[in-house]
């Protein structure tokens, strides 16, 4: 279930990307990312990425979660906190941000989540 405050946060954080990223060439992933964007990124785990990944990925990806609610999500990976997400960070750069997106399984995020899910990450994860 997601919390009227964190759907809040998140679409604060991608109306203000969407600002940044006017800006920018090619903010579509990390791999593109003109380095000057990070001087004035705002993203960071509090604001963005923790609430990205409530919203997005803990549903299965949580220790916390029932077997059965896992759906397959392999008992290792899991995104409880913020050094559970920092080591996974590339990991969910592939399956989650550029060309090939894989994660969630059924889709979800938007382009423009994305787009701030790999600035935040191309930034280190600050
Ligand atoms: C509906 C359940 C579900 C949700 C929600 C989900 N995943 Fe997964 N995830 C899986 C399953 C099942 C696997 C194992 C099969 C696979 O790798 O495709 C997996 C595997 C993974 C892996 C490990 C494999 C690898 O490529 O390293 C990563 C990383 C991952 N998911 C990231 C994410 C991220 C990031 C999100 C949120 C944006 C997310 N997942 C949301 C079910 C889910």
């Amino acid at each position: 279930m997601r919390s009227l405050r964190k759907r809040l946060l998140t679409g604060f954080a991608v109306v203000a990307m969407a600002a940044v990223a006017g800006c920018a060439d090619e903010p579509s992933n990390s791999g593109n990312i003109d380095p000057s964007v990070c001087d004035t990124s705002f993203l960071n785990y509090d604001n963005f990425a923790g609430p990205f990944v409530t919203n997005w990925c803990r549903g299965c990806h949580s220790s916390s979660a029932p077997a059965d609610m896992r759906q397959k999500a392999p008992a290792d990976v899991n995104f409880d906190d913020a050094a559970a997400v920092r080591k996974w960070a590339a990991r969910i750069e592939a399956r989650t941000t550029g060309d090939n997106v894989s994660m969630p399984p059924a889709g979800g995020p938007s382009e423009m989540e994305r787009a701030a899910l790999a600035e935040w990450i191309a930034c280190g994860t600050r």
